[in-house]
């Protein structure tokens, strides 16, 4: 490891200043140190690019009504409302993708943009189907796959006003109807299914810490919030959305796969965890941490039940399946989508607080960016998001030796910069700290792959900047920027032009 990680450290040498038609790529790196057939693509999401909230008959979702009505817990108090404008847009981007030589697209669909009330009885709007349809015709004329994901948090307002969306088992059905439609309606042409992006953030970011839609928490957690209990709802929502998952995966395999010929997963999130000290403790502490991000979603996934110390720590507020779920959840994907960023300290919490109880007390450990001032990495726009590259390797061998060496995508990976208004157009576009994150988590993959972890494929977060979520545009994640003072007009940063270098063929 000590020696892998030096040489990664040697082959990087990036000269202050940088010709941008000259990207600096170490030659003998490129899209040939990978596996024949790997693919290489962006990834994206509906309402952090789509924009055009109120045409095409789409209906309002939980992101619209939250941005809209508590401006005040997004940093500049944005939205989603014109995003990236991507509903318009679409082709000029397409069009950028290929020629940086990507040869895929990871985007979602805005489930209210298709079903406006939610559900089929509420009706199909026709224009949100034709607008997925000309998307992926556009990929698919340029030779770039669709990697398509069905919910990215964007839930139909309509079903949070109904029944509380995710808090009700109603969601399952509606859920299956909707992922049904979209087989139906774009299968012929889509081979690749996501059915959910990290539920771990939508229900701990929506639902222990109330900071994402639909902004629920304990008043105690976050005074924001008017509603919702951290100790009990994170894990209802967690339940659900694995019933909703397998429901939409059994419809799948069951009535379109067999003739359509796709593949259908699922999109997890999770930090590497690094143990605080070396003691047993905050090894464990790590494990555990582990358990509460990575295993919730992935031991059901694969051995059918959540991890025992869940179990243990959560007790009764942890819902059950039944053995019928429980069969139905175990193995239901053909491929893991695994997102990373970054890593976090994980130091053991001697003592339960048995006042202040929530999702993020119950693991008794305690995750930080920072030890003894110093952080686990450079830092970045984000702060949550501390440079550590080495983590994608750990993790996706975790992954591989707890998860029975699932077929993973990398279907996230990227970094951010701040927004920063003093920049000229020239120095904003000279983002060398993303190319040398890009180069080094690369490389670890790399490295994972030489391992035996397999991965089939790899999406950067993201083609361009976008909406951030309750970051709103603050920060800048593309390898495009988009000048939100002039028409969202696009220019490629320097990674864009490294990355076309890495992907010539
Ligand atoms: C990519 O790397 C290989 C060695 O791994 C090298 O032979 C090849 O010339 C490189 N391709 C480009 C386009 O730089
Ligand atoms: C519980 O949280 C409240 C609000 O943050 C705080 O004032 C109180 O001290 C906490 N109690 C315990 C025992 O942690
Ligand atoms: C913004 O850019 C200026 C000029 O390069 C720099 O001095 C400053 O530190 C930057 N601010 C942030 C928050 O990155
Ligand atoms: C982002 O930066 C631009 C200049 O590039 C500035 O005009 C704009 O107000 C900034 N937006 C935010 C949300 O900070």
């Amino acid at each position: 490891m000590a020696i892998q990680c030096s040489l990664v450290l040697g082959l990087l040498i990036l000269p202050s200043s940088l010709a941008w038609t000259e990207p600096v790529v170490a030659s003998s790196f490129n899209r040939s140190s990978f596996p024949a057939g790997f693919i290489f693509g962006t990834a994206s999401a509906s309402y952090q690019y789509e924009g055009a909230a109120k045409e095409g008959g789409r209906g309002p979702s939980i992101w619209d009504i939250f941005s809209h009505k508590y401006p005040d817990r997004i940093i500049d108090g944005s939205n989603g409302d014109v995003a990236e404008d991507f509903y318009h847009r679409y082709k000029e981007d397409v069009h950028t993708m290929k020629e940086l030589g990507m040869d895929a697209f990871r985007f979602s669909i805005s489930w209210s943009r298709v079903l406006p009330c939610g559900k089929l009885s509420g009706g199909v709007n026709k224009k949100g189907i034709n607008f997925y349809n000309n998307l992926i015709n556009e990929l698919l004329s340029k030779g770039l796959q669709p990697y398509v994901t069905l919910f990215h948090w964007d839930l139909p307002q309509a079903l949070e006003d109904e029944y509380g969306g995710f808090l009700s088992p109603h969601i399952i059905n509606d859920f299956r109807d909707f992922a049904e439609l979209c087989f139906k309606e774009f299968g012929d042409r889509v081979k690749y299914w996501i059915t959910l992006n990290e539920p771990w953030s939508f229900s701990y970011g929506g639902y222990d810490e109330g900071i994402l839609a639909p902004g629920r928490c304990s008043k105690w957690v976050n005074g924001a919030c008017r509603a919702g209990n951290s100790a009990t709802e994170p894990y209802k929502i967690g339940h659900h959305l694995l019933l909703s998952h397998s429901a939409a995966v059994k419809v799948y395999k069951k009535k379109y796969q067999a003739f359509q010929k796709g593949k259908i997963g699922i999109t997890l999130v999770s930090h590497w965890m690094v143990p605080y000290s070396n003691q047993k403790v905050d090894k464990k502490a790590a494990r555990r941490a582990l358990d509460f991000v990575l295993g919730w979603f992935m031991n059901p996934l694969t051995y059918g039940d959540y991890p025992n110390s869940m179990r243990k720590l959560v007790g009764r507020r942890l819902p059950k399946f039944t053995p019928k779920q429980s069969m139905l959840i175990k193995g239901s994907f053909d491929f893991l989508g695994l997102n990373y960023y970054t890593a976090n300290y994980a130091a053991h919490v001697p003592v339960a607080n048995t006042v202040n109880v929530s999702y993020s007390t119950d693991s008794l450990v305690k995750l930080t960016t920072h030890r003894n001032g110093i952080p686990i990495g450079p830092t970045t726009g984000s702060s949550w998001l501390s440079v550590y590259p080495s983590g994608i390797r750990s993790i996706l061998l975790y992954v591989k030796r707890k998860y029975n060496n699932p077929l993973i995508y990398i279907t996230e990976n990227g970094v951010s910069e701040a927004n920063n208004s003093t920049l000229t157009l020239k120095g904003a576009l000279k983002d060398l700290k993303r190319i040398d994150y890009y180069y080094r988590h690369l490389l670890f993959l790399q490295l994972a792959i030489k391992d035996g972890v397999n991965v089939k494929g790899y999406f950067a977060w993201s083609l361009l900047d976008n909406y951030e979520w309750n970051s709103g545009y603050t920060v800048r994640f593309g390898i495009v920027f988009v000048d939100y003072d002039h028409e969202l007009k696009r220019y490629p940063k320097h990674s864009a032009r490294w990355f076309k270098k890495f992907l010539q063929k």
